[in-house]
């Protein structure tokens, strides 16, 4: 059987990641990465049962040397179409240092390792959150989440200075620094010829979301749905749609942006609240 040299990686092999493969993976080599190898050969062999080219490559993104790995893998396959970067914690489940190790420094290796790897066409998308749009950060402290070298992002002032707080400060600088990281890389992408975005989910089900909703902050999180009027959480299946958009051929002309997918959450946040 002949496969489509096109190439496809996703990162985090969990709710988001298992609908992003199967909505884009059709067809074409589709590379899942995940550091739990549990989860990772549970979804390979659900995809591969689906008739999915798939192989799955145990990777840590907060590990630098793990993430180059995975990019020069997928580079190695053929032509790479599409990585979405879904592998990430939540501020209910995961510690301070953690989050500040995956979500936000887990993002910026990712984007650095695939930007050396990526030919015309390409397009990257790194899950972020709306999180990310409450943070009330200075332009100086945006400024140096965007550009300071990956190796050093963690001893930032603004980083060291939220491992003191609580897990959900974390995880919305973590957040936030993915939407500048984001913007940042774009024109390096752009000279590429590939593109760069991130989308903001709202509460998207998934096995992460289920366990945010034992804590205090998922309660808030499920009232605010109610309250913003759209009185449900998004689906796997929505956010694989954006995903598939954004590297897709009717969005050529997106790049070094943030879609916001929540259900109207910020907005209600804004201005109701
Ligand atoms: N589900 C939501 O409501 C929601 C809302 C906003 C943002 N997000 C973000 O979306 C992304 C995906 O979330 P999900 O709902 O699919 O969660 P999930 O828990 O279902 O999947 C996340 C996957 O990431 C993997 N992972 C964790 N640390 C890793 C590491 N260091 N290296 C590689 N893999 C690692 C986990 O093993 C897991 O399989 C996360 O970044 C999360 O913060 C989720």
């Amino acid at each position: 059987m002949t496969q489509n040299p096109d190439v496809v990686v996703v990162t985090g092999a969990g709710g988001m990641g298992l609908a992003v493969a199967r909505r884009i993976g059709s067809g074409r080599t589709t590379i899942l990465a995940d550091a739990s190898p549990e989860t990772l050969d549970r979804a390979v062999e659900a995809l591969q049962a689906e008739g999915y080219a798939v192989t799955g490559q145990i990777t840590d993104v907060s590990d630098a040397a793990s993430v180059t790995k995975l990019a020069e893998a997928a580079a190695a396959e053929g032509r790479l179409a599409a990585v979405v970067h879904t592998a990430g914690v939540s501020a209910a489940t995961a510690p301070v240092d953690t989050i500040m190790k995956v979500d936000l420094l887990g993002t910026a290796l990712v984007i650095d390792a695939f930007e050396p790897v990526a030919t015309r066409g390409m397009s990257l998308v790194c899950v972020a959150s709306v999180a990310g749009h409450v943070a009330q950060l200075t332009p100086d402290q945006e400024a140096a989440l965007a550009t300071t070298p990956a190796a050093d992002l963690l001893d930032l002032d603004v980083v060291r200075a939220a491992e003191g707080g609580a897990p959900v400060g974390a995880y919305i600088l973590a957040k936030r620094a993915n939407h500048v990281r984001v913007q940042a890389a774009a024109m390096d992408y752009n000279r590429r010829g590939a593109r760069i975005n991130s989308i903001s989910p709202g509460v998207i089900s998934t096995p992460m979301s289920h366990a945010e909703q034992q804590s205090e902050a998922g309660h808030h999180m499920m009232v605010s749905l109610q309250a913003c009027g759209i009185g449900r959480p998004g689906t796997p299946g929505e956010l694989a749609a954006l995903a598939a958009f954004l590297t897709g051929p009717e969005s050529l002309y997106l790049t070094g942006t943030d879609v916001l997918l929540d259900g109207g959450q910020a907005a209600w946040m804004r201005w109701h609240r």
